[in-house]
């Protein structure tokens, strides 16, 4: 079944599919520069928790590896400045700072074992492969305990994209969805376009019709609609961070349909790996939520849609604890109460890994 590529760590680069410009055209870019690969994640090259963790994690080995430093001391305030501008892309998805400290540590450890620079560059960039290698491992995992929960047969719904193209695996949620069809459970996916960046209309809707995935595209405002009427079997969506508590943070709009599916009585569910918990914040509301640009809501593809009005567009919202059944990660899946569930996972042996 295809599995769209969004990133990739190449001798030339980081190649990087240009998520902007799909479904229409299937660009690469191939990035050199940290400085680049900052731009593309800010910009929205390249989106999706895990997949922004993964674009961090190159970025740092390409900028350990492009650096003209002769000296480890010489290069420690210029490695400080390179996590520093990655670091400053986005505010919400915590794999992203997950996928930093990581780096970080890799760094300290071979700083302190006295490796010469040459040994050092090229150690970074085996880490940051081993991070893509093992978000491909955590995915599956994900998938394999998530498909349990989908219906035998039936209509699932999701939101945004949480498919490969935001991972670099097979996805989290849309995992979920194509580990059970490849079961053999008979699903069809109601795909929620999201405004206004229109992750789901672009995205998941293309990666779900490469895939061989039955699908139907609706509008946002049909969400309550088809959970009421549509005999939905459950919703599956991702998630950028997730607090001790459980709340949890993702795309602008899945608040709303975690109290549409509650009120019809269909279960909600987060696919997530273990990377996206934050527990050192108690609960959703000390989750930063991104702001980005309004002209993403006045604009559609750079065409004006509304008049020179003030638009907001806070890019994510915090659907609470109480409206989520259960959160598939690769180590198992939580369930309320969530301050115990979440910590007890977070501390239990990694289950996937590929060293
Ligand atoms: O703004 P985006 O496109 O980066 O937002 C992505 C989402 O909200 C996803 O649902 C989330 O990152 C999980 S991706 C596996």
């Amino acid at each position: 079944m295809y599995v769209a590529q969004p990133i990739e760590w190449t001798d030339r680069g980081v190649v990087m599919l240009d998520q902007r410009r799909l479904p229409a055209e299937e660009i690469s870019y191939t990035y050199t520069d940290y400085r680049e690969v900052a731009k593309a994640i800010r910009e929205m090259v390249i989106r999706g928790a895990p997949a922004i963790g993964v674009a961090a994690a190159m970025g740092v080995a390409l900028g350990v590896q492009k650096s003209t430093a002769t000296t480890v001391e010489g290069f420690k305030p210029e490695f400080a400045e390179i996590c520093e501008t990655l670091a400053k892309t986005r505010p919400t998805a915590v794999d992203l700072f997950w996928a930093l400290e990581r780096m970080k540590a890799r760094f300290a450890e071979l700083v302190a074992c006295k490796s010469e620079l040459s040994t050092i560059r090229e150690a970074m960039v085996s880490e940051a492969q081993l991070v893509h290698l093992e978000k491909k491992a955590t995915d599956e995992a994900i998938g394999a305990f998530g498909a349990e929960y989908m219906p035998k047969d039936g209509q699932v719904m999701t939101q945004c994209n949480a498919g490969a193209l935001a991972t670099g695996g097979i996805g989290t949620a849309l995992g979920v969805i194509r580990v059970a069809f490849q079961q053999g459970r008979k699903l069809h996916v109601l795909v929620p376009e999201t405004r206004p960046y229109l992750q789901g209309a672009r995205l998941t809707a293309w990666e779900l019709h490469r895939g061989g995935i039955p699908l139907t595209l609706i509008t946002d405002n049909m969400v309550g609609h088809f959970l009421k009427t549509g005999r939905v079997g459950a919703v599956v969506t991702g998630a950028d961070r997730i607090a001790a508590n459980g709340d949890t943070a993702n795309k602008i709009g899945t608040y709303q349909i975690a109290v549409l599916a509650r009120e019809n009585n269909v279960p909600f569910y987060i696919a997530a790996p273990v990377s996206t918990f934050d527990l050192s914040i108690p609960d959703g509301t000390h989750i930063p939520i991104e702001e980005r640009s309004s002209e993403e809501v006045t604009h559609i593809q750079g065409v004006r849609i509304a008049p020179d009005v003030h638009a907001a567009h806070p890019a994510f919202d915090v659907t609470p604890n109480r409206y989520i059944a259960a959160i598939f990660t690769e180590r198992g899946v939580a369930k309320a109460p969530y301050t115990e569930s979440l910590r007890a996972l977070a501390s239990a042996a990694q289950s996937v890994g590929v060293r």
